[in-house]
């Protein structure tokens, strides 16, 4: 019989326990910060019909026309694994009694999946962690989304440049539209291959091209802001001002449109220059008009969604405080020495029955695991009296057999 591949898929990770670790306590920290912020959890399908992708993130993005997990089920149903979470929540919500009450704070956090090309950063199944503010048209609120992000890379130690612009409503991106492909119609010959067939089904997404020859033409396209109204402007001008009540410090990039479809008014990306071309740490904005293509209402909202794969590599993992932990080494008291790992996870300490005859080897395996270790015999049930030994610096303490005196003593 032929073996199995052990390798899991291409751009799909296990995630070891010290791998594992690191995001477990990224996700825990985020959900504390937005907790504070009121925000609270939702959970919906990993797999969604294709079609609310479509309509949502739009067929032109490259996450519907290149990046899809998408397949016909065995009804002959279009489905897909889910590539973002917006989408999943606004038709959640609309289809909630939630969406009565209005405004709503929704955080979520799970895996995505995108078929793109792996390399560091860059999975083909990912997590984020998104939150998205459903339901209110004050610019203060795309602030103090972005507040909440930039106090979560704070937290977690991560340094970030934060690029902001605005991308006005759907007209004003039409009459642009037009403006920008008059412009990069007279260069046409000199646009990359894909910019070229991008002018005509995605324009504005050429002005967030990496390549240099795009870029070197894009840096003279006509401006964004040149084609929206006052209104427009000064609700962009209240969201940098909140910024700069709050000390955030931003740079506006007129040229960051993002690359799905739904977005209007505000646009950000969190970067960071740690990661190479996989930059973007954290990215949403505004999208008042997602609700409209799947119930024709509009229904304002701002959010944003957190590459957690991405924080791991950036986290500063001297910040995950250590659980303190105690091995209890029992040459043949297995039921003292279990009872007592019993009545110390009762304190939330974590504690592990460790069984060897040898003392010698049965300490070398309590150090793998924990940071203390107390061997119990005869002797130590007899008198009641305990040694707790620090596996690190090899210093002894005494104590009385009992787990709350335990700790007191470490
Ligand atoms: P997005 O820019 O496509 O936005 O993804 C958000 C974040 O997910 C990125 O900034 C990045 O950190 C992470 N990410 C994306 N693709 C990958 C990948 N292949 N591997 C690893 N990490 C990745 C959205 O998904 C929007 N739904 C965000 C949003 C929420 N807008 C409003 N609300």
């Amino acid at each position: 019989m032929n073996s199995i591949t052990l390798q899991p898929k291409r751009g799909m990770r296990d995630f070891l326990p010290n791998e594992a670790k690191i995001h477990l306590y990224i996700i825990e920290t985020i959900k504390k910060i937005v907790e504070s912020y009121g925000f609270s959890p939702i959970i919906t399908p990993l797999l969604e019909s294709l079609d609310l992708f479509k309509r949502s993130v739009g067929e032109q993005s490259d996450i519907v026309g290149k990046e899809m997990y998408a397949f016909v089920d065995k009804s002959g149903d279009d489905v897909c694994l889910r590539p973002e979470g917006t989408a999943s929540v606004m038709r959640a919500f609309l289809n909630s009694p939630l969406s009565q009450t209005l405004p709503a704070r929704l955080y979520y956090y799970g895996p995505m999946f995108r078929y793109e090309r792996p390399q560091k950063g860059r999975y083909r199944q990912f997590d984020q962690f998104g939150c998205e503010f459903i339901g209110t048209n004050d610019p203060r609120h795309d602030g103090d989304m972005i507040v909440m992000a930039s106090r979560i890379l704070n937290q977690l130690g991560i340094s970030y440049i934060l690029d902001i612009n605005t991308i006005g409503t759907l007209q004003e991106r039409e009459h642009y539209k037009k403006v920008l492909v008059s412009f990069l119609n007279d260069h046409h010959d000199a646009l990359s291959i894909q910019s070229q067939q991008r002018l005509q089904t995605n324009p504005l997404r050429i002005l967030d091209s990496k390549d240099p020859k795009d870029q070197l033409i894009t840096a003279n396209a006509p401006s964004i802001l040149d084609s929206l109204t006052p209104e427009t402007l000064h609700f962009y001008e209240e969201v940098k001002n909140y910024l700069k009540h709050f000390n955030i410090p931003f740079q506006e990039n007129s040229r960051l449109v993002r690359g799905l479809d739904y977005y209007s008014h505000t646009t950000f990306e969190f970067k960071t220059k740690a990661l190479g071309s996989q930059d973007a740490i954290i990215a949403g904005g505004r999208y008042d008009d997602l609700s409209k293509q799947m119930v024709g209402k509009s229904l304002p909202s701002v959010g944003w969604a957190v590459g957690v794969d991405r924080l791991s590599l950036l986290c500063d993992q001297s910040k995950i405080s250590p659980t303190l932990s105690i091995a209890i080494l029992h040459l043949n008291q297995p039921w003292a020495a279990y009872e007592l790992c019993e009545n110390l996870r009762d304190f939330g300490v974590k504690s592990l029955v460790i069984t060897h005859p040898n003392l010698k080897k049965g300490i070398q395996l309590a150090e793998r695991s924990c940071d203390y270790v107390i061997v119990i015999g005869d002797e130590e049930i007899k008198n009641q009296q305990l040694t707790i030994k620090n596996l690190k610096n090899s210093e002894q303490y005494q104590t009385n057999y009992c787990a709350k005196d335990i700790i007191q003593t470490i």
